[in-house]
């Protein structure tokens, strides 16, 4: 099948990619302290050489006490941890790639770490993981207040750095996917309520902070899931009437682009349709969509990481989805851990040279 679709330019709020291909937010732990080392810029700009269109960084913690669940997780606030994150854009800007960094507090979330915890209380919406399972407690209106203030800080020295876009972590069941849930959000303010619209104020206030710091022409994108790591199968939308409700807040705030994560992209949203969620993202809102999920790969990543290999896959559905126009850009996960030169290989039609994906790839640094 042709490639032309996922290799033709796409510009979205004033910024150009050569291509379609987005490398997925990836968390690596290999930030000591949340510091970005040499060793991170060369593993994004080996990837920004070898023509990823959009780098996503892995999730990089925001000014809260416990907006992370490991020390090992970069912090996108700090002198010393900004400095890092300077030479990664420089890094990746002098191999000829674009990058954002992926906004992130993981909320309510345990560390697995036995030999630490985070310097200070956890957030979240109402003190609950998961539905049933207390955590720490709701956060106060100072907090919300702060943790909003921080995204925005955060965005705006991502712009200052020279970052080419900022991505906010919606999803997955962190922090703002909490708010999202009615699982884990049971306030009675203005930050929760009975319907996604009401529960999604809190992303729509982080947007619009986010929007008065980096200005009107500065992309920004958000990361949404249905799923969550608490519930795989939870649906925050079960109607394209309730994801207008979810999406649309978000778009009037100042999203530009929604990164629909799934784990199978080709699975349909709703019934009666064979859009995905990017599909609706854009047919609702107009917006750019950003899909994800098993591109070019047999196996799902919740499974790759109890060991399960996987295989290089067509991209012929992919490309499909592409060209009707369904989402805009596609992201890229696993297959760019394994092998830096994917985005090339796909391109140059270097199939043979495809990798298998071993989970031994989420452990190192290349
Ligand atoms: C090792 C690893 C770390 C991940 N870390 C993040 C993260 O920090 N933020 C995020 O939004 N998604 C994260 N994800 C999910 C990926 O961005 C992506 O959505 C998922 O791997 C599916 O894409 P794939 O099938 O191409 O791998 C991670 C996935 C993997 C495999």
């Amino acid at each position: 099948m042709p490639l032309d679709a996922l290799f033709s330019p796409f510009t979205f709020k004033g910024l150009t990619l050569p291509n379609r291909v987005v490398m997925a937010p990836m968390t690596r732990s290999a930030s000591p302290d949340g510091v970005p080392t040499d060793e991170v810029a060369a593993y994004y700009a080996r990837r920004a050489a070898a023509g990823v269109g959009l780098i996503v960084s892995e999730g990089t913690g925001v000014a809260r006490p416990a907006s992370l669940n490991d020390p090992n997780i970069p912090k996108f606030h700090g002198e010393a941890e900004l400095a890092g994150w300077k030479r990664v854009i420089d890094a990746v800007h002098a191999a000829g790639g674009l990058m954002a960094p992926q906004l992130w507090h993981v909320g309510a979330v345990r560390t697995h770490r036995k030999d630490w915890t985070p310097p200070g209380p956890y957030d979240s919406p109402s003190g609950i993981s998961s539905p049933g399972h207390r955590f720490g407690e709701p956060m106060s209106d100072a907090d919300i207040a702060d943790a909003i203030a921080a995204f925005a800080s955060a965005a705006a020295s991502a712009k200052a750095l020279g970052y080419d876009a900022v991505e906010l972590h919606g999803a997955h069941g962190y922090l703002i996917d909490q708010f999202f849930w009615d699982g884990t959000n049971e306030r009675g303010d203005l930050f929760g309520g009975p319907t996604i619209g009401h529960r999604a104020s809190f992303a729509a206030e982080i947007l619009r902070a986010v929007r008065t710091a980096v200005g009107p022409d500065y992309p920004v994108i958000i990361r949404l899931s249905q799923w969550k790591q608490q519930d795989f199968a939870a649906k925050l939308a079960p109607s394209p009437a309730d994801m207008e409700a979810w999406l649309q807040p978000l778009a009037d705030a100042g999203a530009d682009a929604f990164h629909c994560s799934q784990r199978r992209f080709w699975e349909p949203e709703f019934d009666g349709s064979d859009l995905n969620f990017a599909g609706w993202a854009k047919k609702i809102t107009g917006k750019a969509a950003i899909t994800v999920g098993s591109v070019g790969l047999t196996g799902e990543f919740i499974a790759a990481y109890a060991g399960e290999a996987s295989k290089p896959a067509s991209l012929d559905r992919l490309i499909a989805m592409l060209e009707r126009g369904d989402f805009d850009l596609v992201a890229v996960g696993r297959a760019l851990l394994q092998d830096p030169l994917w985005a090339e290989k796909v391109r140059d039609g270097r199939n043979h040279e495809l990798l298998d994906f071993e989970r031994s790839a989420m452990a190192t640094l290349y």
